[in-house]
């Protein structure tokens, strides 16, 4: 699939890109060596863009990251962007100063071995903090010191997204999935406007939308699958989406006839987010070789048809709006 622009930043990435939470930590164990592996496939593949943060394993998905890219020869035409603000306790608008994200912008810049941050991301920020023009002045100037190329936001809900426009970022990440619809009604023009990248996370419905999981589906202790299953630690909206486990599976059973050919329902549901031509990158995360690799391929499967298209939305409307819209 052809490349897109990465809002103003003059970049061009490919829109399938890897995002490396759960090679840090959150999801069960996964060893470094198919840590290294799922992210060299997905960059052989062609992938172009990666998404971490400071707080996934503490560290260890940006050293991870460092070392695969090093192994490679460097870093040629991969953007990595990470983020910041997690590591402050407890999570207060007051808390999000200049001087601590210049401090975990000091680590970041350690951790992935780089002169430079291509893009830095506050972290889900208590909403005040998007009305904080001095934070955002402060970023301004770590881009001017050389300590960033440029910034974004990863935001909760649209509201905040709309907000954050309001400064001169380069981009923001957002749920956007099968399941969660709300930014294609209230986000997704003013961001084309605007020139504003955006990065969909959270593609897959935390591997909801594979169609793999069944009702009786274990996931670890260490596994946010099951310890923020009622948002115990963090927004319940990073889990499934937020939604119901045992409605998102309903959900899925009614998705999966709308494949098409030899696609699966992964595949499907990362192209369905292509199809939206205001996303600049979706970043699924992959455990292993095998994930990593057909989310890769993803972007080469053809357009959806309109019915499908209309089906996919039927179905959020009918089962899913009623519980996430007003939410995020
Ligand atoms: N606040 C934030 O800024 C924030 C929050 C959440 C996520 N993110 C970013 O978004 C990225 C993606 O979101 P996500 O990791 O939450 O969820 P996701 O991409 O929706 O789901 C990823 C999980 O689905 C399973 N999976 C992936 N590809 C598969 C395939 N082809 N076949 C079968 N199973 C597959 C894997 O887990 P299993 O094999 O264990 O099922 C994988 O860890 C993260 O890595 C992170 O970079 C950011």
């Amino acid at each position: 699939m052809q490349h897109r622009p990465f809002g103003r930043t003059g970049w061009q990435v490919n829109p399938i890109g890897f995002g490396a939470w759960a090679i840090g930590a959150d999801w069960g164990a996964v060893s470094d060596q198919d840590a290294e592996a799922a992210l060299n496939a997905a960059l052989d593949k062609g992938v172009n863009f990666i998404d971490t943060a400071d707080v996934y394993g503490m560290g260890r998905s940006e050293k991870l990251i460092a070392r695969v890219l090093k192994s490679r020869g460097g870093r040629q035409d991969i953007v990595v962007a990470t983020k910041a603000g997690r590591k402050l306790n407890p999570q207060v608008a007051e808390a999000y100063t200049v001087e601590a994200i210049t401090g975990f912008v000091e680590q970041s810049l350690k951790n992935l071995e780089v002169d430079a941050l291509d893009v830095l991301q506050l972290h889900c920020p208590p909403t005040p903090v998007y009305s904080n023009a001095a934070l955002f002045d402060g970023l301004e100037k770590l881009v001017q010191a050389g300590k960033l190329k440029h910034y974004g936001v990863s935001v909760q809900d649209v509201g905040e997204a709309v907000k954050a426009m309001d400064y001169p970022i380069a981009s923001i990440q957002i749920i956007f999935n099968m399941l969660r619809q709300k930014p294609i009604d209230t986000l997704f023009d003013l961001a084309k406007r605007k020139n504003v990248a955006i990065i969909a996370r959270v593609p897959l419905a935390s591997g909801l939308l594979t169609g793999k999981m069944k009702p009786d589906t274990k996931f670890g202790q260490d596994d946010h699958r099951n310890y923020n299953i009622h948002g115990q630690a963090f927004d319940v909206g990073e889990t499934f989406s937020g939604v119901p486990y045992d409605v998102g599976l309903a959900a899925v059973e009614k998705l999966r006839p709308l494949v098409s050919g030899n696609a699966t329902l992964a595949a499907t549901a990362l192209r369905w987010i292509l199809m939206h031509d205001a996303v600049t990158v979706a970043i699924p995360g992959a455990k292993n070789v095998a994930q990593a690799e057909s989310n890769a391929a993803a972007g080469d499967l053809p357009a959806l048809s309109a019915e499908q298209m209309a089906a996919v939305r039927q179905v959020y409307d009918a089962d899913i709006r009623p519980l996430v819209h007003h939410r995020w």
